[in-house]
C-alpha cells in the first residue's frame, strides 16, 4: 500500500460490528508514479477474497460554493478526467474472470448505501455537514489552477481530488457494491481576488478534525449492512 506523505501503508484485517473487514491504511495514487493498474490491484484482490462491499473515502477540494471545509460529501457520481485522456484502469486486455469488457458506470454508486449514509448521518446528528455530489478525479500532484477549478465546476463537479475513481471502476468491474465519500478539506479557489491557497497541511488538519465522526459514520453503516457472504 502507498507509503508516502499522509498515508500509513498497512492492510488491516479484523471484525467490525461483527462483520469481517479488511481495511487499507493508505492507497496508491497516480501522482506517486504508479501505473493505474497497480493503483487498482487491491480491488481485484479484495474481490478474490470474497469482499462484497467496498467503502472508499478521500480528501477533496470543494468546488461547490455551498460546501464548507469539514463537510462530508456522499459521492453520487464521478467524472473520470484521466479516463478522458485514455488512462482507464481497465484499458488493455480484459480478464473475463473478473468482469465484462465494457462495464456500466451509470449505477456505480449504490443507491441503497447512499440512503443508508443519509439515514445514519441524520441519526448521528451530522445533518449540518453531510452533503451529496459529483467527484472529479485528476492526476495531481499539483493542485488546480483557478481556471481549472472554474472549468470543473462548470462541468458539473462538486468536489475535486486525486483518487477513488480508478478503484471504483475496478470494484464495479468485479461486481462489488460501492459506497464512497469525500471529506471537503479545503475550498477550491475560484476567484483571482482570493487570498486562499490549497495546501497539504490544511488537508491533513481537516481530516484529523473529522476523523472520529467519519469512523462513527462508517462503523454504524457497516453494522446495518446486509451481509450475504457464505464463506464467513
Ligand atoms: N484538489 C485536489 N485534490 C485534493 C484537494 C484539492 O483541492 N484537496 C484535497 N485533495
Amino acid at each position: 500500500i502507498g507509503c508516502l506523505d499522509g498515508h500509513a501503508g498497512r492492510l488491516v484485517f479484523g471484525m467490525l460490528k461483527g462483520k469481517p473487514c479488511v481495511c487499507m491504511q493508505g492507497r496508491f495514487h497516480l501522482y506517486e508514479g504508479y501505473a493505474i493498474q497497480k493503483i487498482t490491484l487491491p480491488m481485484r484482490i479484495f474481490s478474490l477474497l470474497g469482499v462484497e462491499t467496498v467503502i472508499l473515502t478521500n480528501a477533496a477540494g470543494g468546488l461547490n460554493q455551498d460546501f464548507k471545509v469539514g463537510d462530508i460529501m456522499i459521492m453520487k457520481d464521478h467524472i473520470n478526467m484521466p479516463g478522458f485522456a485514455g488512462n482507464n484502469p481497465l484499458a488493455g486486455p480484459n480478464d473475463d474472470r473478473f468482469g465484462v469488457r465494457f462495464p456500466c458506470m451509470s449505477d456505480a454508486y449504490d443507491r441503497e448505501l447512499q440512503q443508508l449514509a443519509v439515514d445514519v448521518g441524520q441519526e448521528l446528528g451530522y445533518g449540518d455537514f453531510l452533503r451529496e455530489g459529483v467527484y472529479c478525479v485528476l492526476g495531481g500532484p499539483s493542485f488546480e489552477t483557478i481556471a481549472e477549478c472554474r472549468m470543473l465546476h462548470n462541468l458539473g463537479a462538486d468536489a475535486v481530488g486525486m483518487s477513488t475513481v480508478h478503484e471504483v471502476i475496478v470494484a464495479r468491474h468485479c461486481g462489488m457494491r460501492v459506497f464512497a465519500m469525500s471529506l471537503i478539506t479545503n475550498k477550491s479557489v475560484m476567484d483571482y481576488d482570493s487570498e486562499e491557497k490549497a495546501n497539504h497541511k490544511e488537508v491533513l488538519e481537516t481530516a484529523q478534525h473529522r476523523a472520529v465522526q467519519l469512523q462513527k459514520l462508517v462503523s454504524t453503516m457497516v453494522a446495518r449492512m446486509e451481509f450475504n457472504n457464505t464463506n464467513a
